[in-house]
C-alpha cells in the first residue's frame, strides 16, 4: 500500500500529509507573528528533529528575527531513556530578548523542561515553547507549551524532521507506527 512504509524494520502508516502539515505550519507562523508583531524575535531550533519544522515555520515569519540551534538527545529505539543531554550550546547572547524554542514533538516534557530551564539562566525577556507535535497524555510537566501544531496520542511517529533510530526524517508526511 502506497500509504504505509518501513523505516528501519518498522510498519508505518500515514497520519499527516505534507498538505496538512503545511497548512497548519502557516496557522501557527500567523499566530507567533500576530503576538509578536513590532519585536523582535530569537528563534531556537531543536536539532536533529525540528529542521523542517523550523525551516517552513521561519519561511511564513515576517517579524525581525534570528535562528540558532541547539542538539539534544533522550530518545533511543521506540521510548525514552528518560535521559536529556544537551550536546551543542549556543553562543549568542539572551539577555532581554523574546525567545521562541522549536521542537518537533513534547512527548513526556522532560526535553523541553530542560531547554527552558537553561535558557532562562541566560535571562531573555520571555521563552515561548513552539512545537510541531504535542502529546499531552504523556505530558507531565509545568512548562507551558505556548504553540503547537497537532495534539496526537501517545503513539510513536516518524517523518518531517522525526526519527525512529536515525531513520525517516526525510519523509515529507508524518506516520505512525502500525502495532
Ligand atoms: P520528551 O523529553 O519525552 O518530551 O521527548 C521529546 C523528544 O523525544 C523529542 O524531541 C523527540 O526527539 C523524541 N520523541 C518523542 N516522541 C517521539 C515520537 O513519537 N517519534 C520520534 N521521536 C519522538
Ligand atoms: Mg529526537
Amino acid at each position: 500500500m502506497k500509504n504505509e512504509i518501513t523505516v528501519n524494520g518498522k510498519r508505518f502508516g500515514v497520519s499527516l500529509t505534507s498538505s496538512e502539515i503545511q497548512k497548519r505550519v502557516a496557522e501557527v507562523a500567523e499566530q507567533i507573528n500576530s503576538d509578536f508583531k513590532g519585536q523582535e524575535v530569537v528563534f531556537i531550533g531543536i536539532l536533529n528533529g525540528s529542521f523542517m519544522f523550523a525551516a517552513d515555520l521561519l519561511k511564513s515569519i515576517n517579524l525581525v528575527s534570528k535562528i540558532s540551534f541547539i542538539k539534544v538527545s533522550s530518545y533511543q529505539g521506540t521510548s525514552s531513556t528518560g535521559e536529556v543531554k544537551q550536546l551543542i550550546g549556543i553562543s549568542e547572547s539572551l539577555e532581554g530578548k523574546n525567545v521562541i524554542v522549536i521542537e518537533d514533538i513534547v512527548d513526556t516534557g522532560r526535553t523541553i523542561k530542560m531547554i527552558a530551564n537553561q535558557l532562562k539562566q541566560q535571562n531573555p525577556a520571555n521563552i515561548k515553547i513552539a512545537t510541531l507535535m504535542f502529546k499531552p497524555t504523556v505530558y507531565s510537566e509545568d512548562v507551558t507549551i505556548d504553540y503547537y501544531g497537532f495534539k496526537i496520542p501517545n503513539d510513536f511517529i516518524v517523518g518531517y524532521g522525526l526519527d525512529y533510530d536515525g531513520y525517516g526524517r526525510n519523509l515529507k508526511d508524518i506516520y505512525t507506527i502500525i502495532k
